[in-house]
């Protein structure tokens, strides 16, 4: 199979794993990269062997068929669609846009171009949580009921270079790390039907206590501690906490998932990696379950190779345009739900993502 010839837009923090792991999977291969900055793009280009340069130039090279968006949030809708303009599929790190509108503006225009969208997180694709798929659909839990997932933290003002963005809309713990939560939820029990929010701003003001921005001020301009109730279309509820105001810590698990025959521990959903544990009814100990499934490590960018894939042999895609919209819509219904006082009705649905055969290798994505 022909590789994918693929470009990278945006080459900042995150892009180096997206560099590396370009290089794992046999179905796309990273030819050139772009960014805002075109003296940045020369140089990562140059230090992974690609050629640098400016939006524009990668855009016009007829060669490449995908573009990995790199960018920042706000620049994540607009710089998917000139891709598409260009006739290239798009994926785009996460969220897929900063508003609803943009979000399906993508869509559409991927739509009409016959072109595929898909988003970031990829992490549902892990070892991790593909294990957690079989053991449901295996039927070790037996119906499943319900689940909790929570992602408590202090904020990210102690440690991260510039975090004023994480506190201006569309940041938050909600947008921030949500789409980690609800994406493995979602590849876990499907598409969510209705969800319930309440959601608020406990610290107005934040200082930063990172080395270069000591003492600076952050206004506080969207929700940093935030209850969600999920509705899933397949019958089970799910109840979800982010914040970024726990300052003295949490003990309480990353997800955890009730079924009429026993609960499952899902492992860390910003990690493709374990622990899974589970407990039947009756049972009085924790099993931890071995991995059936492999991509264990950082494997970041396994849904772009995975769309590259299904470009190539006309299946669907994993980490799909509609899965990532449905996220998005999530987010904002929980807040929405919060501010209007009523219920959110999901406005979009999505499939939920086939799980990956067991005993591939590493870099096989399909038998
Ligand atoms: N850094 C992480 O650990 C991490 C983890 C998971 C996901 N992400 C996501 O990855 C994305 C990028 O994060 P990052 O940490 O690499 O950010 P970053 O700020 O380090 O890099 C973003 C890059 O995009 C470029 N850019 C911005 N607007 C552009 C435009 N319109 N056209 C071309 N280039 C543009 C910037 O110049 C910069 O080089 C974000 O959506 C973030 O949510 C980051």
């Amino acid at each position: 199979m022909a590789k994918l010839k693929v470009g990278i837009i945006g080459t900042g923090n995150i892009s180096g794993i997206y560099f590396n792991n370009g290089k794992r999977f046999e179905s796309m291969e990273v030819v050139a990269c772009a960014d805002l900055d075109v003296e940045r793009a020369k140089a990562v280009g140059q230090q992974y062997g690609v050629r640098g340069g400016s939006v524009d130039e990668l855009l016009a090279d007829p060669d490449i068929q995908m573009v990995i968006n790199l960018t920042i949030p706000q620049a994540h809708a607009p710089v998917a669609l000139q891709a598409l303009e260009a006739g290239k599929h798009v994926y785009t790190e996460k969220p897929l846009a900063a508003t609803r509108e943009e979000g399906l503006r993508v869509l559409e225009a991927a739509r009409s171009k016959g072109l595929r969208v898909g988003g970031a997180p990829d992490t549902f694709l892990g070892g991790g949580i593909q294990t957690c798929i079989k053991l449901i659909e295996d039927g070790e839990i037996g119906t499943p009921i319900g689940a909790t997932a929570f992602m408590m933290g202090s904020g990210p003002e102690a440690w991260h270079p510039n975090p004023d963005f994480f506190y201006q809309p569309g940041g938050g713990p909600l947008f921030d790390m949500g789409p980690y939560y609800l994406t493995a939820l979602i590849a876990l029990l499907g598409p969510i039907a209705r969800v319930t929010g309440s959601a608020k701003i406990s610290f107005p003001e934040r200082v930063a206590t990172s080395e270069k921005l000591y003492g600076k001020k952050i206004k506080v301009e969207t929700p940093t501690h935030i209850g969600g109730l999920l509705d899933f279309a397949s019958g089970p509820m799910a109840t979800l906490l982010t914040s970024f105001d726990i300052n003295g810590g949490s003990v309480l698990p990353r997800i955890e998932l009730y079924g009429s025959k026993g609960t499952l521990l899902v492992p860390d959903p910003n990690t493709f990696d374990g622990p899974v544990k589970l407990k039947r009814a009756g049972e009085q100990e924790w099993s931890e379950i071995p991995l059936t499934h492999g991509k264990s490590e950082n494997a970041r960018g396994i849904g772009a190779a995975d769309m590259a894939q299904a470009i190539a042999t006309g299946r669907e895609h994993r980490a799909s345009g509609d899965l990532a919209y449905h996220v998005l819509d999530a987010m904002f219904g929980i807040l929405d739900s919060s501010a209007n006082h009523a219920h959110y009705a999901m406005q979009s649905t999505c499939r939920k993502p086939a799980p990956f055969p067991t005993g591939l290798a590493d870099a096989e994505l399909d038998r």
